[in-house]
């Protein structure tokens, strides 16, 4: 018997009305069960509204936001909604300064996650017989696992390659007939140019098919450019680690807008300054209320991520609304290599040596399909020109940023007065030179 098209067509194909009476089930489920954790009291409190208030789904507007902020102020276990000894998993982000924010699973949100990134795999083409390959980081990256669990759960043969190790990875795609493939976009370009050093011709050499790709913001040229070179059908994904990871939003053969799941999440679009939705269908940032997550539910997250929603139906038959691909961040965040950074935790390293200033800028670039982050950073009025010395600082800084912000910068001290530049272009910290290709 063929394949259906949909993994859950229980949920992916419920007609607009049956998938809001069911949001809003699990929406009064969920702020019912926010009553067990002192953070979500409080801020009803604050607000003066109880679990009874939310009579529609319209009342989703009357729930507080949450924010990283409350995540980090509250680190590690202070959103739990369960007792821990439920809990069977923690991811762990870094970012900003302060605490690292920490997410919470049940084996049910475990079970959950896995159904949701299967989804995702199933309606771009995945099925059983696909041999899956991801070059995502594991441990606290939550595409390691979660792509990981998502794939095993569509059947299909996994290879856990994990990030790094070029070579190794071109020898997988070739031995194991790897056909479906994550990969960040510009590890994707790294992998083709290393691909054509090597001589491997990917339509000759090997089955990839399809490509999924997500956690850097893209054009639709350089998804078109990277399914040219690779032979391959790419899809975009959206992950957030404070949601779970992959597995929120995802790409349908369409290519046209990314399904957000609307039996996990409900959607809003904000405006980030006067926190009111935006008109349907224009840009703001995307703010998500988890609603069938036990260990840690977020109400009204504050994702900061821009985007906006598509109008009208998908002829793919999911009902669940599309959002266009990501238009960059309401925050500063820079995400490179996969990894999210703030450039605060660059000043945080910096501060630490007396013998920097705090005049720095941080350039993006690509080099052989490779990124990199160079750290300029100017040396304090009297220090020392001996070289030695400036060397192992210089060795010092890098590892202490590496520690923090998990990528390897180039760190380049500069004379004093290098760097200066008018005071309006003195915010100016990051130059993202960066390109697909
Ligand atoms: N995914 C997979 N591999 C990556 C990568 C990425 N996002 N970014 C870089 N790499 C590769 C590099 O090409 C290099 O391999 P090579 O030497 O065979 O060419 C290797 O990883 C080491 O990278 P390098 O830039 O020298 O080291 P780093 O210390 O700056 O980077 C990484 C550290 C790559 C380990 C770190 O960036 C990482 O783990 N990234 C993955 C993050 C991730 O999975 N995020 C979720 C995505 S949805
Ligand atoms: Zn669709």
């Amino acid at each position: 018997m063929p394949y259906s098209p949909y993994f859950n067509p229980e949920y992916e194909t419920l007609t607009r009305p049956e998938l809001e009476a069911l949001q809003l089930q699990r929406l009064q489920q969920t702020v019912r069960h926010c009553m067990n954790a002192p953070f979500y009291q409080n801020k009803f409190k604050e607000l003066g509204i109880t679990p009874d208030d939310i009579k529609s789904l319209d009342d989703v507007s009357k729930l507080p936001f949450t924010s990283k902020e409350d995540l980090r102020e509250n680190y590690p276990y202070g959103l739990a909604c369960v007792p821990l000894k439920d809990c069977v998993r923690l991811h762990s982000s870094s970012g900003t300064t302060g605490n690292p924010t920490v997410v919470l699973h049940t084996q049910k949100d475990l079970d959950e996650w896995a159904n949701a990134v299967a989804r995702c795999l199933w309606m771009v083409g995945s099925r059983p017989e696909d041999v899956f390959q991801n070059s995502a980081g594991y441990g606290m990256f939550t595409a390691g696992l979660g792509f990981q669990y998502g794939a095993e759960r569509v059947g299909m043969l996994t290879v856990p390659a994990a990030a790094g190790n070029t070579l190794r990875q071109i020898k997988f795609i070739k031995d194991f007939g790897t056909t479906v493939l994550h990969a960040i976009p510009s590890y994707a370009s790294r992998i083709y140019e290393v691909m054509k050093e090597e001589g491997v011709d990917p339509r000759r050499d090997t089955k990839l098919r399809v490509l999924c790709i997500g956690a850097e913001p893209h054009s639709e040229e350089q998804r078109r450019r990277i399914e040219e070179n690779l032979g391959v059908k790419a899809y975009n994904s959206y992950g957030i680690s404070e949601m779970m990871g992959p597995g929120v939003a995802f790409e349908c053969p369409e290519q046209n807008g990314i399904h957000i799941w609307e039996d996990y999440f409900i959607v809003e679009i904000i405006d980030p300054v006067t926190l009111k939705p935006v008109p349907d269908g224009e840009l703001g940032e995307l703010v998500i209320t988890t609603i069938n997550r036990e260990a840690m539910p977020l109400l009204r997250y504050r994702t900061r991520d821009l985007t906006r929603f598509l109008p009208g139906d998908c002829p793919c038959g999911r009902t669940h609304r599309r959002l266009a691909r990501l238009q960059g961040r309401s925050d500063d965040m820079i995400i490179l290599k996969g990894v999210n950074i703030f450039p605060i935790q660059v000043e945080k390293i910096l501060l630490k040596f007396k013998e920097v200033s705090t005049d720095y800028l941080i350039t993006l670039e690509t080099k052989d399909g490779n990124d990199i982050m160079t750290v300029d950073v100017e040396l304090s009025q009297l220090f020392t020109d001996d070289y030695g010395r400036l060397q192992s600082l210089e060795k010092e800084i890098t590892r202490q940023l590496k520690d923090e912000i998990l990528v390897t910068p180039k760190v380049r001290l500069l004379s004093k007065g290098s760097l200066t530049v008018s005071d309006e272009k003195k915010a100016v910290r990051v130059k993202d030179l960066r390109k697909l290709f």
